[in-house]
């Protein structure tokens, strides 16, 4: 007996949690996508939200939830809690109960923690407050205040805690591959000043954080325009030396059709062509967001499950071939509370089935085509060493 089977660990974190401490880890667990993802050089992990303790949520306070994470998971990052939305009430205050209250689950159960994100550069996703600010009569400093100062605080506060950040969250318009401006990049003087100062600022404050874009840009068709805007903004970064180390490839996949198979040798082509064009810069990889819209495909929960993980396998198959791939995060770990189903529900109402668990928490076919797509994946490095000092 190697110590305690992964069903005794299970129990062991979910009756932790319930007494209030953080799950067991799974030490050496065979079964764990994390220890897999590990012998390939990855780390793999998963969004977890704030929840009030014992909810029926996705959150490490659900025993349920906290078994998953226990069991697959290396790191975590905040579903909403780290955005402006929650951390800022005010201009002036900060909220960091709910995410401090992650962070200290996250220290409990030894997981890394990734920081999503210090600026979500649309105006939808900003709070209102920071639309109407009254940026007063010196606006570019007082938005260089503003920004400076919220990304000071956020990253002092967390020190060393967090190594990695997703600096800027989707800034390119996938309508036409430009940058959206917000009142807050208005007032500084345009999109690209402000997203330049995010990252100095946070490199300024953590040199040791690898510092990420963050974007949706997908391998489906009616991306051209979104993976040409980033490939723009990433060479005017490199161009204008500012300190980026990865991108962030959130990986909300989209089904496209009942042939997983045609569908992957229809779009492999265009996507290696852009992951080329981002590793050729020198910028490292990671899949932030993974999650699979299962669109186009038939209601049959075990026809659509199995189309879905032979697309998923099909997608990480091309994109960790790619040893700049250092990390795999999943948006949610169980279909029960993921956000697709209210963002974008089934035209045919059937419960939308985008996660590697069930609404019951037992594992679906597509959780073993990510351990399977991990196995096949070459051994690499960690990929720390490649951030670039500018
Ligand atoms: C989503 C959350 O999952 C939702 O709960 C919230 O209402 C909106 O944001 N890209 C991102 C994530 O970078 O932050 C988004 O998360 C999903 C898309």
């Amino acid at each position: 007996m190697q110590g305690p089977t992964r069903r005794d660990s299970l129990i062991l974190g979910a009756g932790l949690m319930l007494a209030g401490a953080a799950p067991a880890r799974v030490p050496g667990a065979q079964d764990s996508l994390d220890a897999l993802a590990r012998t390939r050089g990855m780390r793999f992990g998963s969004a977890v939200a704030w929840g009030p303790p014992r909810s029926d949520t996705g959150s490490f306070a659900n025993p349920n939830y906290a078994a998953l994470i226990a069991r697959d998971c290396g790191v975590i990052v905040a579903e909403n809690e780290m955005k402006w939305q929650a951390l800022r009430p005010s201009p002036t205050t900060f909220d960091f109960a709910r995410f401090d209250a992650i962070v200290a689950y996250a220290a409990a159960a030894r997981l890394a923690v990734r920081g999503h994100n210090l600026i979500w550069h649309q105006p939808k996703w900003m709070p209102h407050w920071a639309e109407s600010h009254d940026y007063g009569a010196t606006p570019k400093r007082e938005a260089a205040r503003l920004l400076g100062d919220h990304i000071r605080t956020v990253v002092r506060r967390y020190g060393t805690r967090i190594a990695d950040y997703d600096v800027v969250n989707e800034a390119v318009n996938p309508a036409d591959g430009t940058l959206y401006e917000t009142t807050l990049s208005r007032a500084l003087g345009g999109a690209e000043p402000t997203l330049d100062l995010a990252f100095r600022t946070a490199r300024a404050e953590a040199p040791h954080a690898r510092l990420v874009y963050n974007d949706y840009m997908s391998w489906e068709p009616g991306n051209e325009r979104h993976r040409a805007g980033v490939l723009r903004l990433l060479h005017g970064f490199r161009a204008r030396g500012v300190p980026v180390d990865a991108l962030g490839v959130q990986s909300h996949l989209i089904t496209i059709g009942a042939d997983a198979r045609a569908s992957v040798s229809r779009m492999q082509g265009d996507w290696r062509r852009f992951l080329d064009e981002v590793v050729a810069m020198g910028f490292g990889l990671v899949v932030t967001e993974l999650d699979v819209r299962d669109n186009a495909l038939p209601a049959d929960p075990v026809a659509r499950d199995r189309i879905v993980a032979d697309y998923t396998r099909g997608y990480l198959d091309v994109t960790l071939g790619y040893q700049q791939v250092s990390d795999i995060l999943v948006w949610g770990m169980s279909d029960r509370y993921s956000w697709i189903e209210g963002f974008e529900p089934r035209a045919d109402g059937a419960r939308r089935r985008p996660t590697l668990y069930d609404t019951a928490f037992a594992p679906k076919p597509m959780r073993a085509a990510v351990a399977d797509a991990i196995r096949a994946a070459p051994a690499r490095t960690p990929q720390r060493s490649e951030r670039r000092e500018i």
